[in-house]
């Protein structure tokens, strides 16, 4: 897709805002440009600055952990932050920061026009769902927007620092299999 392309050399270059300062690379987000499924976190860690992907990172093994046990791959979803450069000692990106940047996600969204978008938590589904949305009250819910079904989950740095519930971010992702069974959009196995 050539405008993907232009997309991602326009934020590849973008100073836009002060994160751009201390990075490393630009984050884009990785995947299927034709993904029917898109999860969106909060902003890169050191890892992914260094290396210009999100999630690869020990959330992201976590992360990747989880797409195997429902029987998905990294390469058939698209995965993308809020914010694409890092912020600095991995805070969370000031409302101001995700102003700036949220045009690009906003492109990658309309371009690659996924069915549902998991929201991986609160920094993302705060600003995609709902202001007031919790994660420990609605993880796993299913709201519709735009005619995009989205779910909040938990963080998977949040679940390195809180174990326990783990359980209930497995089922989060069994839930989101269910809905691509419905929708048709499962591909593989199982
Ligand atoms: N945390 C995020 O929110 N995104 C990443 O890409 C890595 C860690
Ligand atoms: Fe540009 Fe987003 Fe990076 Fe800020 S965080 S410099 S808006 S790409």
């Amino acid at each position: 897709m050539i405008d993907f392309e232009l997309l991602k050399t326009e934020c590849l270059g973008c100073t836009a805002c002060p994160l751009s300062e201390n990075r490393t690379n630009v984050v884009f987000g990785v995947g299927n440009q034709n993904a029917e499924v898109m999860f969106i976190g909060e902003g890169p860690g050191e890892n992914e600055d260094l290396q210009g992907e999100p999630f690869v990172g020990n959330a992201g093994k976590l992360f990747d952990k989880y797409l195997l046990a429902v029987g998905m791959k990294r390469e058939e979803v698209y995965i993308a932050n809020m914010v694409k450069c890092r912020p600095p000692h991995n805070r969370d990106p000031k409302p101001e920061e995700i102003d700036c940047c949220i045009g690009y996600l906003r492109r990658q969204v309309k371009l690659i026009n996924p069915k549902i978008i998991v929201c991986l938590g609160r920094i993302s589904a705060q600003r995609l769902i709902s202001p007031e949305f919790r994660v420990t009250k609605e993880h796993g819910h299913w709201f519709k927007k735009g005619g995009v079904f989205m779910m909040g989950t938990f963080h998977p740095a949040a679940l390195l620092r809180n174990p326990s519930q783990k359980p209930d971010a497995f089922e989060d992702l069994r839930v989101l299999r269910s809905k691509m069974k419905e929708l048709g959009i499962w591909k593989s196995e199982g």
